[in-house]
């Protein structure tokens, strides 16, 4: 049986994978902040750190897979803080004991957002590393009114990022595949107030068309994920798996 670290394991996403993953005899080691194995805030440095000590004491030392689904949307600056600190420092802070796995892979939940505006000062400070600027960043975009970018923003630097790592030397180099599955809309808690508004859920579905079945449920964002990390999936790295209805082919077109 595989380990599978699941950070956001309590809900959404998260939830409906850890389900899978145990339905196919895979052993789940959850994170967040309340409600699995493991609880941490992956807003903070403590808490990430604890994220790593516990996880490691809970899988004795042995992972094979990472997923960092744990996130969230509110217009302010905690969600750089989990979005992208959060999801990087649980990756790097597990490498080490994936590198020792026979077949280890990572992926990380972004968003069609990321494809979208974002703002490049916050985007900038996310993929230098500099969590200090990034939230002092988002702080000013929180009270100036363009808080609505936070989100977009962590997710873009979340994929450029993984884009970059997955072939930098401790990735690729040690047999760890390294993804992004980026969702459209799916019906989770963290939607579920805004597709309940009629005014909120047509403004969704004109910025993130869907022609393919519409909304997605979490299952069809966790079967990609799962897939993703496992065994089977030996050369797919660096990538940004769209599981959206359409919405990016739609919304970026053709192309090459
Ligand atoms: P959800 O709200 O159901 O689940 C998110 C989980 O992350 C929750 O269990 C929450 O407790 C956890 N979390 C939040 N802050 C945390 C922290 N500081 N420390 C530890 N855990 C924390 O949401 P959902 O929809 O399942 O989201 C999962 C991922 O999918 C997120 O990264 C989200 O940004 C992404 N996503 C969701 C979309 C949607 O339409 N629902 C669309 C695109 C991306």
């Amino acid at each position: 049986a595989r380990r599978v670290v699941v950070s956001g394991a309590a809900s959404g996403i998260g939830a409906s994978l850890t389900r899978m993953l145990q339905e196919q005899g895979d052993e789940v080691v959850g994170v967040d902040l309340h409600g699995t194995a493991v609880c941490a805030d992956l807003s903070t440095e403590e808490g990430r750190a604890g994220a790593v000590a516990g996880v490691l004491e809970a899988a004795g030392g042995r992972v094979d897979a990472v997923v960092a689904c744990a996130g969230l949307s509110v217009p302010e600056p905690t969600a750089v803080r989990v979005n992208l600190f959060g999801a990087v420092a649980l990756l790097e802070g597990l490498r080490p004991a994936l590198a020792e796995a026979g077949a280890p892979r990572a992926a990380v939940v972004g968003s069609i957002t990321g494809t979208g505006v974002v703002d490049e000062q916050l985007v900038s400070a996310c993929l230098a590393g500099d969590e200090t600027a990034a939230t002092a960043r988002a702080r000013q975009m929180t009270d100036g009114g363009s808080g609505g970018l936070i989100y977009p923003s962590s997710k873009s630097a979340l994929a450029q990022w993984v884009r970059a790592r997955s072939v930098a030397p401790g990735w690729a180099g040690e047999g760890i595949a390294l993804n992004v599955v980026a969702p459209g809309v799916v019906r989770t808690p963290m939607t579920e107030a805004l597709l309940d508004d009629e005014r909120m859920r047509a403004a969704m579905d004109e910025a993130v068309p869907m022609p393919l079945n519409g909304h997605a449920g979490p299952d069809a964002v966790a079967g990609a994920l799962r897939w993703l990390v496992s065994a089977e999936n030996t050369h797919v790295t660096g990538q940004v798996l769209y599981v959206d209805g359409g919405a990016e082919a739609t919304l970026r077109g053709p192309g090459r």
